[in-house]
């Protein structure tokens, strides 16, 4: 029997006024992307916390997506200022527990800026497709690999 191919799974916030809009022009203009990813619309990117990046983790996912605003853009004036730092904090955070950075990833996008952002969720799945299964939802679906 031939082993599955790992396919990974994305969760992707993206913020109502730019990154939703442009996944939703997306669609409208019938642009492909993989089916990894799964949205998750939110009034700015800088309502996510730190905690939500690292649970979504936790809970299985192999790669999280933030997408916001173009940097002075954001509809809440510093919202995706606060949300880029807070993605920082965490990727540094999972560079110190041994778990690749690019696992995480800010983009700032426009309403307009569909084709790019099919782009960028592209390069997001074959990234993470390539570092393989997340270790944090390894371990939590797989008992034998967790620490003790
Ligand atoms: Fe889009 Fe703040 S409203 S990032």
């Amino acid at each position: 029997m031939k082993p599955e191919a790992f396919e990974p799974k994305i969760l992707a916030f993206c913020c109502h006024y730019c990154a939703y809009s442009s996944a939703d022009l997306a669609g409208s203009m019938r642009l492909q992307y993989p089916p990894n990813v799964r949205i998750i619309r939110t009034p700015c990117t800088g309502r996510l916390e730190t905690e939500y990046f690292m649970k979504a983790l936790e809970k299985g996912a192999d790669g999280v997506l933030v997408a916001g605003c173009l940097e002075g853009g954001c509809h809440f004036i510093e919202g995706n200022y606060c949300a880029k730092r807070r993605v920082d904090y965490i990727r540094d955070l999972l560079a110190e527990i041994g778990i690749d950075k690019e696992r995480l990833r800010m983009v700032n996008v426009s309403a307009a800026m569909a084709r790019p952002l099919t782009e960028i969720i592209t390069d997001m799945v074959e990234t993470v497709r390539k570092l393989g299964p997340n270790p944090l939802g390894a371990a939590r679906t797989n008992p034998t690999l967790e620490t003790a």
